[in-house]
């Protein structure tokens, strides 16, 4: 079937006869209508008495979490922490099952070779394969008729892939954590890094049982550094996102003229993620300033340089050395063309991917989407560094359920507001404050008494330049306005809701289902301490550098183990302009003796215990709420089980009942990751789940050193096929997981 409305323009993706794209994406509209429409009526819920906590259910991890209002429940039993020293493996409840879907350097295009187990391939080999260090992802399902029209075995997931791990990318090794040497570096190398950066879009299908990645699949392809791009929105085009073009080839980068602000190049440090209700993939940028350096000495940043953290060195990647796309005195706007929200079609694998200016440009964590019953479309995105904001993007137009292709600017034109948490109490209930949004819009009212369009930073003859200028400077613009500083903003989920064990993701929010939204704070080494410094209203503050004290929203000094913090948008909707909100849980280790040291007030701080009510964990980054209410939380601290971990052990992903709080361990990890990344079928039945840099700081001369893990636990990935394992040439490979039930059930649940 064909939706009416549908324009004709879509190219035939594959010859053969089968559907071309158009049906397939007429499909997935009229599926998703359908989908909609079987959601649960805001008013049909009231019927089950609301969102209200059922009482603190004791921490016996061993039995199931009731269902409850909105909440499905949790079936399995917590796993034991794996503490130091930590096993090189992934383990999960008994009656699941884990195994490897993709790993580092697997092939996911009809071109793509075979992973070579002792990195002797380049960059062009790179470019066909599954990129390095696995973040945020997403669950493209293909349509299907039947059910929720939508498939639970076949579609596109596509993969951010963060950053690489110079030591064990290369054959010969390349030291980024000590500093590369410029006499080991080369094009070559640098062209193989960049190509392991990005995303990965690939078809994933179970047959006969068996998950795997279709490699022949037309829908499969790396977006890298060094992908062509467009730069969309109000700041497209601007002078200050001129760049130097380059010809960007095998042996180096050509200068060849300037471009015109609207065409660039590339995505780097590809952190969470997010994606649409017209089914495009929004991928982050996230710590992109560590890819800039300058050969020129002395080097002194100009004042947003230095809000962004653009260094003379960066992360010691020196792409810049003989990449001078990368120099920041050679191409001085570059880094302008990065820290934005990324738009990508998966199911056209010919579409340019679209930088989203409209949504600002910090150090972006992922893009949570929600949609108002009125089809009003809103990001929830956090900046993660010390001190940095939270953001809502407001698109201006709604989304049209009835033609995909009308959607496809809605990123280009809305407002983005920043985050104030106020300590103003909401009256009858404990521990609940206020909040505002505030419109990062020329006409805002900064705390200078003056509008933005009258801030040096931002002022221009037209009002559309200052809301150029406010998005290409969003810290200096959120500095000026006093947004709240957190204790770094990760991923942000938005609450789902089931009842009767019937999944309610239509996008109705009402009494009973409040359109709630949670934010990782993973952690603020420069909270609290003295002497206490604010980032400064002119936007001069380098990044990071802000002592702010503790404040109700951020309320540890020294908060070594995070918390999470979550808000209920006034009216149930996304174009609210206040909310109220609590914190959720602050982080912690209940047997810990740690305690703060004398820089820090610890005047009414609960020491490093937290407030967990079931298992400890600590750095809480990716968030997800899966289709039935459940909160899925993973981790991002040390890895080896030691010091502040030694009793929490490896990173891990729990799972959370939001009326109770209630918190399980699911899954434990091998040493030196980070588990990022994860999302299910529309059936829950299958989860995917990431698994970064394992054995991570490993020297090139062992890349074995922490870690040989996944080869070490899995003989064959999920598809049947060997995992190689060969003496001397072991290393060991950011990993997405294929996690069921033996049972086949909802995974998570009773
Ligand atoms: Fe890439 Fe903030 O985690
Ligand atoms: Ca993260
Ligand atoms: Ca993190
Ligand atoms: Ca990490």
């Amino acid at each position: 079937m064909k939706g009416k409305q549908h324009p004709a323009n879509d190219v035939t993706l594959n010859p053969s006869g089968n559907e071309s794209i158009r049906d397939v994406l007429d499909r997935i509209d009229d599926s998703r209508r359908t989908f909609i429409k079987t959601g649960v009526s805001a008013g049909a819920l009231t019927a089950f008495g609301g969102v209200t906590a059922v009482g603190i259910v004791e921490t016996v991890e061993a039995a199931p979490v009731p269902p409850a209002g909105g909440f499905a429940g949790i079936g399995f039993e917590s796993v034991p922490p794996s503490l130091a020293p930590v096993a090189d493996r992934v383990d999960v409840p008994a009656g699941y099952k884990v195994e490897v879907l993709a790993a580092w350097g697997d092939p996911i295009t009809p071109t793509g070779p075979a992973w070579a187990e002792d990195a002797s391939q380049d960059a062009a080999a790179q470019e066909q394969q599954f990129g390095m260090h696995t973040d945020g992802m997403h669950y493209f399902p293909f349509p299907v008729a039947g059910g929720s029209g939508l498939s639970n075995e076949r579609g596109i997931l596509c993969v951010n892939n963060e950053y690489t791990h110079e030591a064990i990318l290369h054959a010969d090794g390349l030291d980024a954590t000590t500093g590369i040497a410029t006499s080991t570096l080369s094009i070559q190398k640098i062209r193989k890094s960049q190509a392991a950066h990005g995303v990965s879009v690939m078809e994933v299908r179970r047959t006969g049982g068996k998950w795997g990645v279709r490699a022949n699949s037309a829908f499969g392809r790396r977006i890298t550094a060094n992908t062509p791009v467009s730069l969309s929105g109000p700041a497209a085009g601007h002078p200050l996102m001129q760049t130097v073009k380059y010809d960007i080839r095998p042996t180096g980068s050509l200068a060849n003229g300037t471009s015109d602000g609207r065409q660039g190049n590339g995505t780097v440090n590809n952190c969470a993620h997010g994606f649409t209700p017209w089914g495009t993939y929004l991928t982050c940028e996230e710590n992109w300033n560590g890819y800039f350096g300058a050969t020129a000495s002395p080097f002194t940043p100009t004042k947003l340089e230095r809000r962004y953290g653009v260094s003379a060195n960066g992360f010691g990647y020196k792409w810049h050395v003989l990449d001078d796309r990368f120099d920041v005195r050679k191409n001085p706007n570059e880094p302008n063309n990065f820290g934005w929200v990324v738009e990508i079609d998966p199911f056209n694998p010919r579409s340019t991917p679209v930088k989203r200016t409209a949504m600002g440009r910090f150090k972006h964590e992922s893009a949570q989407v929600a949609v108002g019953p009125d089809n009003a479309v809103g990001f929830y995105m956090g900046d993660d560094e010390r001190n940095e904001y939270i953001y809502k993007f407001v698109c201006a137009k709604p989304w049209n359920p009835r033609n995909r292709a009308a959607n496809m600017n809605l990123l280009d034109e809305g407002v983005l507001y920043v985050a104030r948490f106020s300590s103003t109490p909401v009256p009858g209930k404990t521990n609940t404050f206020r909040g505002e949004w505030i419109a990062l819009e020329p006409g805002t009212v900064g705390l200078d008494g003056k509008p933005l369009r009258e801030n040096p930073e931002f002022a221009a003859a037209t009002d559309a330049e200052v809301k150029a200028l406010i998005l290409i400077k969003t810290r200096m613009a959120a500095d000026a306005v006093g947004a709240t500083m957190m204790d770094r903003p990760e991923w942000t989920a938005l609450r789902t809701y089931s009842f009767g064990g019937r999944a309610a993701t239509g996008y109705s929010y009402g009494p009973g289902m409040p359109l709630e939204v949670y934010c990782t704070l993973t952690n603020n080494s420069r909270r609290g301490n003295t002497p206490a410094s604010s980032n400064n209203p002119n936007g001069s503050t380098g990044a990071a550098s802000a002592n702010p004290p503790v404040d109700p929203a951020n309320p540890r000094p020294d908060n070594d183990y995070g918390h999470i913090i979550r808000w209920r948008e006034d009216g149930n909707t996304v174009r609210a302009l206040a909310f109220e909100w609590d914190l959720f849980v602050q982080c912690g280790d209940k047997a810990t003796a740690k305690t703060l040291g004398s820089s820090y007030n610890a005047a009414g701080h609960d020491g490093y215990v937290g407030n967990i009510n079931g298992d400890d964990f600590g750095a809480p980054d990716g968030l997800w709420f899966d289709h039935f209410g459940r909160m899925w939380i993973q981790t991002d601290q040390a890895g080896d089980g030691s010091g502040d971990w030694r009793n929490i052990g490896s990173n891990s992903m729990l799972c959370a009942d939001p009326n109770t709080k209630q918190i399980r361990r699911f899954l434990t990890s091998p040493p030196n990751c980070e588990v990022t990344g994860v999302v299910s079928t529309p059936d829950g039945r299958t989860v995917f789940c990431g698994i970064q840099h394992p054995g991570e700081d490993s020297t090139a001369a062992n890349p074995a050193q922490f870690s040989n893990w996944p080869q070490i636990q899995f003989a064959t990935n999920s598809a049947g096929q060997v995992l190689p394992n060969t003496p001397g040439k072991r290393r060991p490979r950011s990993t997405v997981l294929v996690i069921t039930r033996e049972d086949g059930g909802i995974v998570g649940g009773l």
